[in-house]
Order: C-alpha cells, then sequence, then structure tokens
C-alpha cells in the first residue's frame, strides 16, 4: 500500500498519452495506462520497455467507447489498485474523409471512441472523487474541436463536443473539490500525423506560426499542470497548446 493518488490515462499508450503516464509519474501519482483490448501484445511490450527506464505504470484493457466494458475496467482498477482519483480521458482515433465521402461507420467509431468515451469513463470514477473531496479531470480535446478541419467533421464534432461535456460537468463538480479542464493540443508528433499524407502534413505545418509540431511531452506538461494538486482553482477551461495555429 502506499499513499499515492492514482491516475488513470486512457489511451495510455499512445503517442501523446505514453508521454502523459510520464509526466504524472514524475509528479509522483500511481499511474495506470489504459489500452484497447486487441493491442494487448503491443501494450505488453509497452509496459516493458517503460518498467526498464524505471516507470511501473500498470496497463488495463478496455474498449472505452462501450460503456460496459468502461465500467468493468474501472471496477477491475478499483478492486485491485483502488479508486481512482485523477483521470485523463485521452483515447482517440482519426477516420480522416471529406463529408461527401465519409461512411457512417467512420462517422459513428470516431463520436464513440472520441466522445462517448468521455461520459462511458468519467461516469465511474465521479462517485469516488465526490465522495473524497478531491478529482482532476483532463479531456484531451484537439485544435480541430476549436477551429474545424478539412477532412474531419467527424473528429472536429467530437473534439468540440469534448469542450461542452467539459464545462457542464466542470458545473456539476466545482463545489466538490473536483476540476475538469480540457487541453487542445495542435498537431503532435505522433503515429496519429504521421498517418496525414505528407504533402497535406507540410502545408498544415506552414500554418503553424512556431513552424514545426508539438512534442508529446508538451502536451504533457500542460496536464500535469492541470492535475496539480495546487491547481484548484482552474475549472471548466480549456488549455490550448498549438504553438499559436488557432489563438483563443
Ligand atoms: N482545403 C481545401 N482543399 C483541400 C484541403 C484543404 N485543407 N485538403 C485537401 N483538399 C483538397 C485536395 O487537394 C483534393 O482536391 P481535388 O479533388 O481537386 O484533387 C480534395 O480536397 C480531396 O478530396 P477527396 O474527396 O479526394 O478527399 P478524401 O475524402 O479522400 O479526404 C483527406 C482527403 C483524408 C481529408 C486528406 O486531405 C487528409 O488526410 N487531410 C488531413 C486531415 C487532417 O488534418 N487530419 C488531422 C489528423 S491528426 C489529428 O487529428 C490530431 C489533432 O488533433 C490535430
Amino acid at each position: 500500500m502506499n499513499n499515492k493518488k492514482i491516475a488513470l490515462v486512457t489511451g495510455g499508450t499512445g503517442g501523446i498519452g505514453s508521454a502523459i503516464c510520464i509526466a504524472l509519474a514524475d509528479q509522483g501519482r500511481q499511474v495506470i495506462a489504459g489500452y484497447f483490448t486487441p493491442e494487448a501484445e503491443a501494450a505488453l511490450a509497452w509496459q516493458q520497455k517503460h518498467r526498464e527506464n524505471g516507470y511501473d505504470f500498470e496497463i488495463i484493457a478496455s474498449d472505452v467507447s462501450d460503456y460496459e466494458s468502461s465500467r468493468k475496467m474501472l471496477r477491475d482498477i478499483e478492486n485491485t489498485i483502488g479508486p481512482v482519483d485523477i483521470l485523463v480521458n485521452c483515447a482517440g482515433i482519426t477516420r480522416d474523409k471529406t463529408l461527401r465521402r465519409m461512411t457512417p461507420e467512420q462517422w459513428d467509431s470516431v463520436m464513440r471512441t472520441n466522445l462517448d468515451s468521455a461520459f462511458n469513463v468519467t461516469r465511474q470514477v465521479v462517485e469516488h472523487m465526490t465522495e473524497k473531496g478531491f478529482g482532476r479531470i483532463v479531456n484531451i480535446s484537439s485544435v480541430n474541436g476549436q477551429k474545424g478541419q478539412f477532412g474531419q467533421a467527424n473528429y472536429s464534432a467530437a473534439k468540440a463536443g469534448l469542450h461542452g461535456f467539459t464545462k457542464a460537468v466542470a458545473q456539476e463538480l466545482a463545489g466538490k473539490g473536483v476540476t475538469v479542464n480540457s487541453v487542445s493540443p495542435g498537431y503532435v508528433k505522433t503515429e496519429m500525423t504521421d498517418a496525414i499524407p505528407e504533402d497535406v502534413r507540410d502545408s498544415i505545418v506552414q500554418q503553424v506560426p512556431m513552424g514545426r509540431m508539438a512534442l508529446p511531452d508538451e502536451i504533457a506538461f500542460v496536464v500535469s499542470f492541470l492535475t496539480d494538486d495546487r491547481n484548484t482553482y482552474m475549472t471548466g477551461a480549456n488549455l490550448p497548446v498549438n504553438g499559436g495555429m488557432y489563438m483563443s
């Protein structure tokens, strides 16, 4: 048993998620990385790699687009480790297509994974957080939820939805010691942005005043600011971390 606060990062084994896990561990949290059930082998390799670097992360499988699977994940965490004090909703996917070519499956999968997941997972942790009088919830949104993006009607809608979710839940939990905020990264160097066609990516980077993509650590640092015990008065906020791409 230790007295560390317990942090769950959904999508924790991904590009931004991994950096967030490290930042929260460096902040003294016991960190659990959530991964998508079919990706067990990669998640185990991820865990091993981080253990070799001195980070003793737990990993847990679920499908955050599914309510029951999310419920089971939180129940398992509670039974084996303890209730979650800090939640970072970071699981996300892209299925980019112009609207005229977007299939209902591409729309649904992005909405369920990127937006429904915030409800599915956050719903499981609010009770404990309000009872304890402490909680930190951070939703990873996107610059494209603020400005929209050609080819991302699904993703932009889901990420914009996260802002509304953040502000509504922040109001509900404001008197309970639980803060709820979102972070909107710009383009970050990860597998997700590596998948953008090179010419399209180059033209996007040209629109970034800083002239480059972010590194995952630059996003994780801001998340760890929001989850810090001392960050007690900021709630319902959205922190843009986009190299000046969209100023709000
Ligand atoms: N503005 C105007 N026109 C554009 C455009 C833009 N930004 N981007 C592409 N086009 C044009 C192309 O030049 C092409 O024109 P022609 O038909 O005249 O040749 C046309 O639009 C492409 O139309 P299609 O119907 O063929 O496009 P598609 O349905 O196959 O989709 C695409 C193309 C997948 C959207 C591709 O352009 C793309 O991948 N764009 C990048 C989208 C993007 O930024 N994704 C971000 C991923 S990372 C992320 O999401 C993380 C985060 O939070 C930031």
